[in-house]
């Protein structure tokens, strides 16, 4: 057994998930009247109802000690000291720092340079949207497409489809794969004298990027000559040299630094797209609500800490009832490619085997995460999550206010969320089921036959996430609220949440089959994969 498995906190946690065992969600608001007002939690406008977990008073004390057994509060104080909790590469994880306002005393070694960039893009992104900046030809430029992968593709991407409707700027346009389909169908639909081309990679050695780039090169330097890639590109990395080697000047490269993983790097100049697309003001609202949940989760008691809240009902559901996954439903279109970035953020932060010290675990670390916009999932897996036989965890989100006219299909969005988490907590009994097919006149053999197949079990665990609105400040709230419950989370399974080793191995393995030299070394299976869809001439 591993130190966390045999730590009494952990045995607490653990007598107390059997002992709630038997006990259906039923029961529970059943014999607690003000359950659906105590188990809530608020900030920044946001307001969780986590009354639908399996948990009471008794259970929340033990994780809450659980935790404090972990030493949350101190890894939470390192964290934001910016000590090298990456262990591994020797790094801080300062990303808070690119939120916070400039007079913020805990980042003030980082402050000036961070400020420094963010005055940068702020002018090139008002010199673009103002028509002062424009491509080589003298125009206007009207579409930007932001070239990167991974943490350098999907939180500018996800928030430039949030916050859609205030789009301002030029539009943004979006190339990750190197499936060469998704570069080449958004270039037959671009005017290369009005495109900016953004190619943002922290190491500026990715292969998907840099082929996008090279292409998107091309096709510039073919419409308008080698002296227009000055005026129609730039970059944004942390690595300058390879920057010069693939042609950008220094000047137009907005940097960052090492201390900001992939994944949290949209507060940075990753972000360039949305401020050039949203304008700096919204930006501006965004980060300002990222550091009111940085604040939050450093002042609020952990009873009343929305990221350690759910952070530690993510380990209670995974570690302790066994729930399969963990699914994220946000009841709005926008969020649409909200689980993609937090796919990455919290499977390829908490996809961890070993502990901090290399040690094997022996529990389970992060779930699969996995979702879609509802109420179109209601029409796709939540069938499953209703009657398959595993139980999965599920977030809801939900914007209380929409930003359309059609204020009936508002209600119905919310009806159709409410209703799915109310259906997942109570279900319905064979007793229930049988008199609701007895009142429709059903009986004998047809009844009984019919009646397990409108049984649902129910006691299926889930949190609803309100927010006023989704406006550039809580959607910042938001996302940094997740990537804190993903820190809660390793901080209580003993893993480093800031590298990603299990990414590489694929990455070499590309570049082995690529390399003739090398392909004789593969597996029998992959050497004949590849000379089948490449067979010798
Ligand atoms: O997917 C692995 C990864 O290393 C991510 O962590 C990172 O966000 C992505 O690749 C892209 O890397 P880069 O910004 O260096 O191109």
């Amino acid at each position: 057994m591993n130190d966390l498995t045999r730590s009494g906190s952990w045995q607490q946690v653990a007598a107390q998930a059997a002992r709630m065992q038997p006990t259906h969600l039923r029961e529970l608001f059943a014999d607690d009247p003000g359950r659906a007002q105590r188990y809530t939690a608020q900030a920044c406008g946001l307001h969780l109802d986590y009354s639908k977990q399996r948990i009471d008073d008794a259970a929340r004390a033990a994780l809450l000690a659980l935790a404090d057994d972990r030493g949350l509060a101190q890894w939470r104080e390192r964290l934001f000291a910016g000590e090298a909790v990456n262990a591994t590469e020797h790094r801080a994880a300062l990303h808070m720092a690119l939120r916070a306002s400039p007079d913020d005393a805990r980042f003030a070694a980082v402050s000036g340079e961070v400020h420094a960039v963010r005055r940068a893009m702020r002018a090139f992104a008002q010199a673009v949207r103002d028509g002062e900046r424009t491509g080589a030809t003298g125009e206007r430029i009207t579409d930007v497409v932001n070239i990167g992968i991974g943490g350098s593709d999907f939180g500018p991407r996800m928030v430039c489809a949030a916050l859609a409707p205030q789009i301002d700027g030029p539009r943004p346009h979006f190339v990750a794969n190197v499936d060469g389909a998704e570069l080449h169908a958004l270039l037959a639909r671009l005017e290369p004298a009005r495109t900016l081309f953004i190619v943002t990679s922290k190491t500026f050695t990715t292969q998907e990027t840099l082929a996008n780039a090279r292409r998107a090169r091309a096709w510039l330097v073919d419409a308008l000559g080698e002296e227009a890639v000055a005026r129609h590109f730039v970059a944004v990395s942390t690595n300058a040299e390879e920057v010069g080697r693939f042609g950008i000047d220094s000047d137009a490269m907005f940097g960052f630094w090492d201390w900001v993983g992939g994944r949290y790097s949209l507060w940075s100049a990753v972000g360039l797209s949305i401020v050039l697309a949203l304008g700096p003001e919204r930006f501006d609202a965004l980060c300002a609500g990222a550091a009111a949940m940085d604040r939050h989760f450093v002042d609020a008691p952990a009873e009343h800490n929305l990221p350690v809240l759910m952070g530690l009902l993510g380990v209670w559901n995974v570690n302790f009832l066994g729930c399969a996954s963990h699914v994220v439903a946000p009841y709005a279109q926008r969020l649409s490619l909200f689980c993609g970035w937090l796919q990455q953020l919290e499977m390829e932060s908490n996809g961890k085997r070993v502990d901090r010290d290399g040690r094997t675990v022996d529990y389970a670390t992060t779930p699969a995460l996995w979702g879609s916009v509802g109420t179109n999932a209601q029409h796709a897996y939540f069938q499953m999550l209703h009657q398959g036989p595993a139980v999965h965890a599920i977030d809801f989100i939900l914007a209380q206010s929409a930003d359309h006219p059609f204020d009936e299909m508002q209600q119905m969005l919310v009806a159709n969320c409410l209703a799915q988490s109310a259906a997942l907590m109570a279900g319905k009994t064979a007793d229930e089921v049988r008199a609701e097919l007895e009142a429709a006149g059903l009986s004998g053999a047809a009844l009984k036959a019919a009646v397990p197949h409108r049984v649902f079990p129910g006691n299926r665990p889930s949190s609803t996430l309100l927010l006023p609105r989704l406006d550039a400040h809580h959607l910042g709230a938001l996302l940094a609220l997740y990537e804190h419950r993903t820190f809660v989370q390793a901080v209580i399974w003993g893993i480093n949440p800031f590298d990603q080793w299990g990414v590489e191995l694929g990455k070499q393995l590309a570049k082995r089959i690529l390399d003739p030299g090398q392909r004789a070394g593969l597996d029998a299976s992959t050497r004949a994969l590849w000379t089948r869809i490449n067979p010798p001439d």
